[in-house]
C-alpha cells in the first residue's frame, strides 16, 4: 500500500486486497458467489440512480452567500433579515421544467430558480421560477398541464398539439405563454435571468403585523438570451451549456450575483387592490404592477462555491415551498397551498423519508422532533426515553413565542369557477404593448409560429382568438409568421371558451 493513500476497504471496512480481478476457478472462470466484493460492486451500481424529479429534472446548482444590504425588519422578524451586513449561507438550484435529466440545457422552457437559505431558525426555501407568473391558477390543473409538456403516451415525443390544445382551453396561461415565447424564454445561462417567488407570500413582524410580499431576485449579470437558431447551434455543440457556464464561472472566481428586492402590500390592502384592478393579489397568473407596489431593495445573493459532488449536493437537494421560518408565511394562493403538500411528498418518494437529514438539506441549526424509524433514520435524536410528547424526560417542547399572527380567511366552501369571468388579457397586453419593442415583438411572433408547427388548424385558430383579445397586432403578427414558416392560410373565425370546447368535441 502506498504510504500517502488511504486503504481501500469494503463498505463494511475490511481491507480490499485486489480491486482489479474477480475471484474465479482458473483464469477464465467460472465466478464464485463468495466473491462478495464483486457482488457488492455490481449491486451498488444497480442502485446508483434515484428517480429523477417528475418536473425540473435537469438542473445546475451552487452554494453561496446572502448578504442583507437594507433593513426590512419593520416587515419581518426573520433573523435572516435582522440587520444590515448579516450573511447567510445558501444553495441555489436552477433547472428547466420539461426536459429529462439528459435534456439539452439551451431549450426554450421556463427555468426553475430554487434557493435554500440555511438560517439560524431553520431552512427557508424560495422555490421560484425565472418568470413572475405561471400557466395555471389552480393546483388541480398542474398534473394535466405537465402531461402536455412531457412525452405523448403513444408517440413518446413532445406534442405541440397537446401544449396548444391545453393552453388554448386555459386562457389563464396566456401571460406565461407570452413570457415563455419572448426572449426571456431562452436565457443563455442561469446567471443571465431573474428569479421570482411568483406567488404572493407574507411577511410578519415582531408586532404581529402581516404584509403580503412578492420576492424578486434581479440578475446583476444582465439579461442575455438566445434566439431559437442560436440555441440550435449551441445544442449542436454541447448539451451542457448551462453547467459549463455556471460551473466554469465559479471555478474561475467570477461569482454571479443577484439583488433581492421585494414588493410589499399591507395585509388589508388586498381587497382594495382587487376592487381597483379586478385582479386578486393572490392570482399566480398576475403580477403586481411596479407603479402600484415599487420594488424595495433587501440584499444580495452571490454564488461562490461549486459543489464537490453533483449527486450529493444538487441531485439530492430537496426544496419545499413549505419551508418557511418565523417572520415569513404563506398566503391564500391556492397554487401555493397545493405546492405545500406536493414537494415534501415528492421528496419522500424520490430520496426517502429522512431526506431532510441528508447533508445538503440538513438545517444548520439544532433539529429536534419526534419522527421515528423508517429507512435510514441517521442522525435522529438520542434521548432514549423522550420518544413521545408530552413526556417527563426532558424531550423537546413547543415554543409559543414564534406564533404567527392569525390569517383572516372567510368564505363559502365550493369548487369555485374562476376562469370564465377572469381577465386573462390585460397583463399580457401591458407586456406586449409597453415592455416589448418592435424587435422583441417580431421574435415573439417567430417563436410562437415555430412552436405551432404541426398543430391542427382548429387549435391554432382558437389560440389566435386569444392573442387577438390581447392585441390585434399580436394575432396579426403570428398569423403572418405562420404563413411565412408553414404556409399557413386558414382564416376561420375561432370560437373561444365553451364554444371552443364544443369545437374540440366536434373535431374528435
Ligand atoms: P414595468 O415596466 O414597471 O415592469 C416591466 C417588467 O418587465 C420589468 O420588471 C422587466 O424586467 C420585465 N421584462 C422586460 N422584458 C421582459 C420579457 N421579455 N418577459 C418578461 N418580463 C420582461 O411594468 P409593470 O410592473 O406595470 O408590468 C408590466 C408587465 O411587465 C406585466 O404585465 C408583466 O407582463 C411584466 N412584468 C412585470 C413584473 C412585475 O412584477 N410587475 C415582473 C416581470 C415582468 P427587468 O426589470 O428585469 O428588466
Ligand atoms: C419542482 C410540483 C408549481 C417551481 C417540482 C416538483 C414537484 C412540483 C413535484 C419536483 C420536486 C422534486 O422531486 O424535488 C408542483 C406543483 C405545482 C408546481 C404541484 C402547482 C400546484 C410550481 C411553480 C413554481 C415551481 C408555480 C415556481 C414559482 C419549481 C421548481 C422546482 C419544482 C424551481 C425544482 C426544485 C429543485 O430545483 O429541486 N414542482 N410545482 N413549481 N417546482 Fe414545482
Amino acid at each position: 500500500m502506498a504510504e500517502d493513500k488511504p486503504r481501500l476497504t469494503t463498505s463494511a471496512g475490511a481491507p480490499v486486497v485486489d480491486n482489479q480481478n474477480s475471484k474465479t476457478v482458473g483464469p477464465q472462470g467460472p465466478l464464485l458467489l463468495e466473491d462478495y466484493q464483486l457482488v457488492e460492486k455490481l449491486a451498488h451500481q444497480n442502485r446508483e440512480r434515484v428517480p429523477e424529479r417528475i418536473v425540473h429534472a435537469k438542473g445546475w446548482g451552487a452554494y453561496g452567500t446572502f448578504t442583507v444590504t437594507h433593513d426590512i425588519s419593520k416587515y419581518t422578524r426573520a433573523k435572516l433579515f435582522s440587520e444590515v451586513g448579516k450573511k447567510t449561507e445558501m444553495l441555489a438550484r436552477f433547472s428547466t421544467v420539461a426536459g429529462e435529466q439528459g435534456a439539452a440545457d439551451a431549450e426554450r422552457d421556463v427555468r426553475g430558480f430554487a434557493l435554500k437559505f440555511y438560517t439560524e431558525e431553520g431552512n427557508w426555501d424560495m422555490v421560484g421560477n425565472n418568470t413572475p407568473v405561471f400557466f395555471v391558477a389552480d393546483p388541480y390543473k398542474f398534473p394535466d398541464f405537465i402531461h402536455t409538456q412531457k412525452r405523448h403516451p403513444k408517440t413518446n415525443m413532445r406534442s405541440p398539439t397537446a401544449m396548444w390544445d391545453f393552453w388554448s382551453l386555459c386562457p389563464e396561461s396566456l401571460h406565461q405563454v407570452t413570457i415563455l415565447m419572448s426572449d426571456r424564454g431562452l436565457p443563455v445561462s442561469p446567471m443571465h435571468m431573474n428569479g421570482y417567488s411568483s406567488h404572493t407570500f407574507s411577511l410578519w413582524n415582531a408586532n404581529g403585523e402581516r404584509f403580503w410580499v412578492k420576492f424578486h431576485f434581479k440578475t446583476q449579470q444582465g439579461h442575455k438570451h438566445f434566439t431559437n437558431e442560436e440555441a440550435e447551434s449551441v445544442i449542436g455543440k454541447t448539451r451542457e451549456s448551462y453547467q459549463e457556464a455556471l460551473f466554469g464561472s465559479i471555478e474561475k472566481g467570477e461569482f454571479p450575483k443577484w439583488t433581492l428586492k421585494i414588493q410589499v402590500m399591507p395585509e388589508d390592502e388586498a381587497e382594495e387592490f382587487e376592487k381597483k384592478t379586478g385582479w386578486s393579489a393572490f392570482d399566480l397568473t398576475k403580477v403586481w404592477p411596479h407603479d402600484m407596489y415599487p420594488l424595495i431593495e433587501v440584499g444580495e445573493m452571490e454564488l461562490n462555491r461549486n459543489p464537490d459532488n453533483y449527486f450529493a449536493d444538487i441531485e439530492q437537494s430537496a426544496f419545499n415551498p413549505s419551508n418557511v421560518v418565523p417572520g415569513i408565511g404563506f398566503s391564500p394562493d391556492k397554487m401555493l397551498q397545493g405546492r405545500l403538500f406536493s414537494y415534501p411528498d415528492a421528496h419522500r418518494y424520490r430520496i426517502g423519508t429522512h431526506y431532510e437529514a441528508l447533508p445538503v438539506n440538513k438545517p444548520r441549526c439544532p433539529v429536534h422532533h419526534y419522527h421515528r424509524d423508517g429507512t435510514m433514520p441517521f442522525g435522529l435524536h438520542t434521548n432514549p426515553d423522550a420518544y413521545y410528547e408530552p413526556n417527563s424526560f426532558g424531550g423537546p417542547v413547543e415554543d409559543k413565542s414564534f406564533e404567527e399572527p392569525p390569517h383572516k380567511y372567510a368564505g363559502t366552501v365550493g369548487r369555485h369557477e374562476f376562469r370564465a369571468n377572469a381577465d386573462h388579457y390585460s397583463q399580457p397586453r401591458a407586456l406586449f404593448e409597453k415592455v416589448f419593442d418592435d424587435a422583441q415583438r417580431d421574435r415573439l411572433f417567430h417563436n410562437i409560429a415555430a412552436a405551432m408547427g404541426g398543430v391542427p388548424e382548429f387549435i391554432v385558430e382558437r389560440q389566435l382568438a386569444h392573442f387577438k383579445k390581447v392585441h390585434p397586432d399580436y394575432e396579426a403578427g403570428i398569423r403572418q409568421a405562420l404563413k411565412e414558416q408553414h404556409g399557413y392560410e386558414a382564416n376561420t373565425i375561432a370560437a373561444d371558451g365553451d364554444a371552443a370546447r364544443a369545437g374540440v368535441n366536434a373535431a374528435e
